[in-house]
């Protein structure tokens, strides 16, 4: 089957709800401008002649943890990236604080990217710089706070992410796991009020992965604001999420509360939340 078929199929004959939450998501667009921090329209994006996002409609929730499940290769991080304006839609738009990101000029989007903290999935730290300069280094850049002040602040963070003993290690020294905490300090630095994650979970232990789960739980809990996880682990998204919105092929294909998700009956939705189920409509093509 190809895949265009297998699409055909799963969204027009045997799953009316992945309809229904598409006429949704539509019906949604229609009060855009404002009412969500993050809110994406109708977004296309293609590489050559490989289409990844394919009309993508999602509104992100406020002060909660959103979660973002798919297979890898589906679109995730594309999907972030456009959220964060690192990439420009061919079709629809994304809007940030009730705007079109493309419709701003370059300034004011690399104004709007401050107010973004976005964490990738190796935490991005930059190898020449021990993790304190790492987590300073949004501070020092973006503000014109005295090194007393930029002290305090990173100090707190690290401490907050259990990495208060380590700060004068070299990212090379420190472990996958404290990495991604050490990326997720520098993420926070700037009290950014909407944080992105992308696979915060990928390459850690299943011990470390519930740490770091809990670890995010705990900073939002903290600092509120807009967090959005993208994840192909079902456990991460069981634990740290408010909702839960499913990417296969580049469409949403479900988007709700996250106990709603895991109690569907929706044979789509069942597989996709039943970790090593392969019986059911989800196929591997
Ligand atoms: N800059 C790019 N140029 C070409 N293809 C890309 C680019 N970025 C992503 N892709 C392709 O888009 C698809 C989705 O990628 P991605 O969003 O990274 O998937 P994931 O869901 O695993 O995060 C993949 O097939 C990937 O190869
Ligand atoms: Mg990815």
């Amino acid at each position: 089957m190809s895949a265009h078929e297998s699409t055909a199929h799963l969204t027009d004959v045997r799953f009316p709800g992945v309809g229904d939450h598409r006429a949704n998501a539509e019906a949604a667009s229609h009060n855009y401008r404002g009412q969500h921090s993050v809110e994406v329209h109708d977004l296309y994006k293609a590489f050559g002649s490989f289409e990844v996002l394919r009309g993508l409609n999602l509104n992100f929730m406020d002060d909660a943890v959103t979660t973002i499940l798919g297979p890898s290769g589906t679109g995730k991080s594309v999907l972030l990236k456009h959220v964060v304006g690192l990439l420009e839609p061919d079709a629809g738009e994304v809007g940030v604080f009730g705007r079109d990101i493309w419709s701003m000029s370059e300034r004011e989007r690399s104004e709007m990217r401050k107010r973004f903290g976005v964490l990738f999935q190796d935490g991005a730290l930059f190898g020449s710089m021990n993790i304190y300069d790492n987590v300073a280094f949004p501070l020092r850049k973006n503000t014109d706070m005295s090194e007393d002040e930029i002290r305090e602040i990173v100090t707190r963070r690290l401490n907050d992410v259990g990495l208060g003993a380590a700060d004068t290690k070299a990212p090379n020294e420190i472990s996958g796991g404290m990495k991604k905490r050490a990326g997720f300090a520098r993420a926070l630095v700037m009290e950014p009020e909407i944080v992105l994650f992308d696979e915060p979970d990928s390459g850690l232990d299943p011990v470390r992965t519930r740490l770091l789960c809990e670890l995010i739980l705990q900073m939002h809990e903290q600092h509120k604001g807009t967090y959005v996880v993208v994840t192909h682990d079902i456990e991460t998204a069981r634990k740290i999420s408010d909702y839960i919105g499913l990417l296969w092929k580049g469409e949403l294909v479900h988007f709700g509360p996250a106990a709603e998700a895991f109690e569907s009956d929706e044979p789509f939705v069942r597989q996709f939340l039943s970790s090593g189920e392969s019986a059911g409509p989800l196929g591997m093509d």
